[in-house]
């Protein structure tokens, strides 16, 4: 059983716990929060048993091997720094780190500590039925792909308080924090073009401006060399649209490219043939599965494959998001830290 402790205590953290369980492969024992109250409101009906209020102590005396970093993105640097120091398998929850170089820092801290594994929680890409689908779109792609549309558009109940002119503002909706369409939603997107197609050649973002700053909703071109993928994306407004990967003549339509749960393969007779794939209830549960096969068995030799591919993926993707925020000349105070 591996003993886990978090760092945020909001509803993403609930459902993680919720997979966690499922898988039956962890055991919850140490709380992080910026209160001691929260921490013990939050962890105890889970069986938790150590609870802090200080960063440090937390990595230092706390009982536990895995840490899940479920806290406002631009925290994520520096407490995932201070798990690696203390040779702690570390989730850490999308986006992963806010650029290029925050990124690096991470990979040379990782060299320095062996021990310590690093995984995004990119929940879509660990899904069964997604990486079905990744299987078909390999069949495709020998029949000359023509590209995609990938939206992940939902009104976050959060904004009610931007329009309301409610400060302080949500964590998500500020520069602060690293939040935004991009950021929040525009993740899974970048996310599914890259494992779809690889890095692309070129990118630009026009993304629409909320008035604390940062991107409310948007639209991304990546250019590769004989198409284009479009990804739509935002948190100020309901979208019903599919996602579709295009063949010649056949159509790959995802009903959402995050929370998948039906993928249908339109041949070139316009006829219907649905992937097969078991979907779990919680979409986490993979995701935590896979995990804990990584942290079971670290130095494995299949595990570390997947695990160098994930960190590559996870870099790629960090490349590619902080490239469309510089097409759009998008920055957070993240970007100026000399640390
Ligand atoms: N995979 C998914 O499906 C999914 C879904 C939602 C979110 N996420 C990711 O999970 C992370 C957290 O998102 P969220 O919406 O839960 O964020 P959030 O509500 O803004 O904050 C998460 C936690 O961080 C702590 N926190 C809040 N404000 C803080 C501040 N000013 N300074 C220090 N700590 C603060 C709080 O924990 P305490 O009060 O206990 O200190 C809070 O519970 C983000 O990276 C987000 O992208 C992933």
């Amino acid at each position: 059983m591996l003993k886990l402790g978090i760092i945020g205590t909001h509803i993403i953290t609930d459902q993680m716990l919720d997979a966690a369980k499922t898988t039956g492969k962890y055991q919850l024992t140490t709380v992080y929060s910026r209160t001691i109250d929260r921490a013990k409101e939050f962890g105890e009906p889970y069986g938790a048993t150590e609870f802090y209020d200080d960063i440090d102590r937390f990595f230092e005396d706390g009982d536990f091997d895995v840490v899940y970093v479920a806290s406002p993105n631009s925290l994520h640097y520096q407490q995932v720094r201070k798990a690696i120091e203390n040779d702690k398998f570390i989730i850490v929850e999308k986006p992963a780190f806010v650029n290029p170089r925050e990124y690096s820092a991470i990979e040379s801290l990782l060299a320095a500590h062996p021990k310590a594994r690093l995984v995004e929680a990119a929940r879509h890409i660990h899904t069964k039925i997604y990486n079905e689908a990744l299987k078909k779109i390999h069949e495709m792609k020998a029949d000359h792909v023509q590209g995609a549309t990938i939206n992940v558009m939902k009104y976050s109940s959060r904004y009610d308080k931007v329009l309301d002119g409610a400060e302080p503002y949500p964590n998500i909706f500020t520069l602060k924090f690293a939040g935004g369409a991009l950021m929040d939603l525009g993740v899974y997107a970048v996310y599914g073009a890259i494992t779809i197609f690889g890095e692309p050649d070129s990118v630009v973002y026009f993304p629409t401006l909320a008035k604390t700053g940062v991107d409310a909703k948007g639209v991304a071109i990546l250019n590769y060399d004989q198409f284009t993928v479009t990804l739509n994306f935002g948190k100020t407004a309901n979208s019903y649209l599919d996602s579709e990967i295009y063949g010649l003549k056949d159509t790959l339509v995802f009903d959402s490219i995050f929370d998948t749960t039906k993928v249908t393969y339109y041949d070139a007779d316009k006829q219907a043939h649905p992937i097969e794939a078991p979907v779990e209830e919680n979409s986490m549960t993979d995701e935590m599965n896979d995990f804990a096969d990584l942290f079971n068995n670290p130095d494995d030799e299949e595990q570390v494959k997947k695990y160098k591919h994930w960190l590559a993926l996870s870099k790629t993707v960090n490349s590619v998001m902080y490239s469309l925020r510089q097409s759009a000349q998008l920055t957070f105070p993240a970007d100026n830290d000399q640390e």
